[in-house]
């Protein structure tokens, strides 16, 4: 079986045989040694059924054979290394295999480019077989098959093949596992809609219409316009299938043990094709219960936890990125304890959001108590920032707080949107709304960077000035995601200045989902343009990239740096310090059109990290949406 040379299936577990056979036997019982307790424990507290965990270690071993001698030295190194993925060298990057290089294959062909950028961690998105019409697809987050690629992407071995090539170049690879469900056209979905018990049993199957409209009642909306409803019933079967997002992506029954072991089972397959980052999707959503919201409960942790466990004995070179889109204090917890972790890694969404309204208010006061509440987190945890993502930007801001400054929900979020719509005075913001619902009030916002920063507006107007403005607050977000701890993630495109793509309105399988404004095809043209001096991409790929090489550089940027947000008397201006032994780093970022003058604090001298002059500087004068990286000399 050709697909399965890196990995194994449950069903046909193989040991190979080597002359390192007792070293790794040893490594492997330690590991589990390691976990064991814990491991069985958790487990049996969830599924008290031994049977099913002795298979569970079985197959752990039988993937550990199976990893790759390459794999099993990169673990090692990592493990010797510690959290490698902290590395202020690390440089992200997220993309469509087929927008940017039509294959698997492809991509591979363009890792100069990716060099170019300094990107040495790709973020392939969705690319398991998903069906092929994209009203059924949800951008690849319906898989059909966890063990095949998209046909038209490639197959299991190209993927193997890219991340060997990868990893010889210094470059990682992050790839979503999406365990809250599966698509329809799944095997055991289909099965369990031609009625086969076992597989009924891996979803959640409902004839009571009252248990249905308690769901409703007590559990938000996932995609309230676009998909409204938790249950999708089925006339063939006379019942109903959860769906908590769409309608056609049935949610898996985690209290089913043959479903964990299986997801497990594929999670290990995929680690063993030479993935370095597994982005768990949607893994608030993984538990369910009656009577509550059926999102962050115990059991979710429980299950993260087992799988980090699981992680760490098969394949310990692996990183865990979990997408927890919820309320700050429901993130953090998804770290787990020093003795217990669970993500390695996990998106700093609040802060993303609330980087947007400061830009729509100019008003950097929540977006400083958000960073602030960031600041005073275990220096451990470790957020991996973006400007820009895949999804739509979700309002989920600190209400409270807003109200008390007079900023209601309801017409904050309107104003919000109205700004980045471009409808407000003063913005030249382009985009579409994303699940506008008319009962509650509440809309998110798609659009790519570019577009909201006013680059689009500009050169549809042909406005340099309105460009030149455009420009620089695209990057001075940049220099601010920058100047963040963690890992920061370029949104494929953002680097050149790509902007929003309309062309999803005319294709009836994507016009429903305005997502697909900031998923348009790679633009390499704009890549060409690179080297032409006066371009937009020349512009933003070289200022990024002197912003990158600097961070890279300058120690102070490193995760085990203290950052320290100051009160600024201004609430335009973001001001941030980095501090890291004797080196002290200044950065303030200015969020409004304005020109400012910035006293700083004494000291003999600074220097200016983007023009490389040191000298005795107290005061400087800032344009409108300026930014400086000030090190004290
Ligand atoms: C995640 C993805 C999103 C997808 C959803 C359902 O939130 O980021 O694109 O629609 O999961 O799988």
């Amino acid at each position: 079986m050709k697909a399965d040379a890196r990995g194994t299936t449950a069903s046909s577990a193989k040991t190979k045989g080597s002359a390192s056979r007792p070293k790794n036997n040893e490594r492997f019982r330690e590991r589990l040694a390691r976990h064991h307790d814990e491991l069985r424990w958790l487990y049996m507290e969830l599924y008290d059924n031994g049977d099913m965990f002795a298979e569970l270690c079985e197959q752990l071993r039988a993937f550990f054979d199976a990893r790759p001698a390459d794999l099993k030295q990169l673990d090692a190194e990592r493990e010797a290394e510690g959290a490698w993925y902290r590395k202020r060298d690390m440089l992200g990057m997220q993309m469509y295999i087929d927008n940017f290089a039509g294959t698997i294959k492809g991509v591979e062909e363009h890792l100069d480019y990716l060099k170019r950028c300094h990107v040495n961690y790709v973020h392939l998105m969705p690319f398991l077989d998903t069906p092929a019409d994209k009203s059924r697809s949800d951008g690849g987050y319906a898989v059909a098959d966890f063990r095949r690629v998209r046909p038209d992407l490639g197959t299991m071995d190209d993927l193997a093949h890219l991340a060997r090539t990868c990893h010889a170049q210094g470059i990682s690879l992050c790839m979503d596992f999406v365990m809250n469900h599966t698509s329809e056209d799944h095997e055991w979905a289909r099965r369990a809609r031609a009625g086969e018990g076992e597989y009924m049993s891996r979803y959640f199957f409902e004839r009571n219409q009252a248990v249905i409209d308690q769901y409703t009642r007590d559990v938000p909306q996932v995609f309230p316009t676009t998909a409204p409803g938790h249950y999708t019933y089925l006339p063939e079967l006379g019942q109903s299938v959860m769906t908590q997002f769409y309608p056609y992506q049935w949610d898996l029954n985690y209290r089913n043990p043959r479903v964990f072991n299986e997801m497990m089972y594929n999670f290990l397959y995929l680690a063993n094709q030479g993935m370095d980052i597994i982005r768990i999707d949607a893994v608030p959503y993984i538990w369910k219960e009656l009577g509550t919201n059926c999102r962050n409960l115990p059991q979710v942790h429980t299950i993260v936890r087992m799988m980090r466990m699981i992680g760490e004995i098969v394949c310990p070179g692996i990183v865990l990125l979990g997408e927890v889109v919820m309320e700050p204090k429901e993130v953090a917890p998804y770290f787990g304890t020093p003795e217990k972790p669970e993500c390695h890694m996990l998106y700093n969404v609040t802060t993303m959001a609330t980087t947007w309204h400061t830009v729509a208010t100019r008003d950097t006061r929540l977006l400083r108590r958000q960073m602030e509440a960031v600041c005073a987190l275990p220096r451990t945890y470790t957020f991996l920032n973006y400007l820009r993502c895949h999804d739509d930007i979700g309002w989920g801001l600190d209400y409270p707080t807003l109200s008390a400054w007079g900023m209601e929900e309801v017409p904050h979020k309107k104003y919000l949107n109205d700004y980045f719509l471009g409808i407000v005075a003063g913005s030249d913001s382009r985009g579409a709304l994303y699940n506008d619902d008319p009962t509650t009030g509440d809309a998110r916002f798609c659009g790519t960077t570019a577009s909201m920063c006013g680059v689009e507006a500009a050169g549809f107007e042909g406005d340099d000035d309105k460009l030149a403005w455009a420009l620089q607050k695209d990057i001075m977000l940049h220099a601010y995601l920058l100047t963040q701890s963690g890992l920061p993630i370029i949104y494929s495109g953002d680097e050149v200045g790509q902007v929003n793509d309309y062309s999803y309105r005319d294709d009836p399988e994507r016009a429903d989902d305005s997502r697909y404004i900031h998923r348009g095809k790679f633009p390499w043209e704009l890549v060409d343009a690179i080297d032409d001096a006066d371009s937009v991409p020349h512009r933003l790929f070289e200022a990024l990239s002197d912003l990158e090489d600097i961070r890279r550089e300058e120690p102070v940027f490193g995760a085990e740096a203290t950052v320290r947000v100051c009160d600024a008397a201004d609430p335009a201006l973001l001001w941030i310090e980095r501090t890291l032994g004797e080196e002290v780093l200044v950065a303030v970022f200015n969020f409004s059109d304005e020109g400012k003058t910035v006293t700083l604090p004494a000291a003999p001298a600074y220097t200016d990290l983007v023009t490389g002059v040191t000298e005795a500087v107290e005061t400087v004068d800032m344009c409108g949406w300026d930014f400086m990286w000030m090190k004290r000399a």
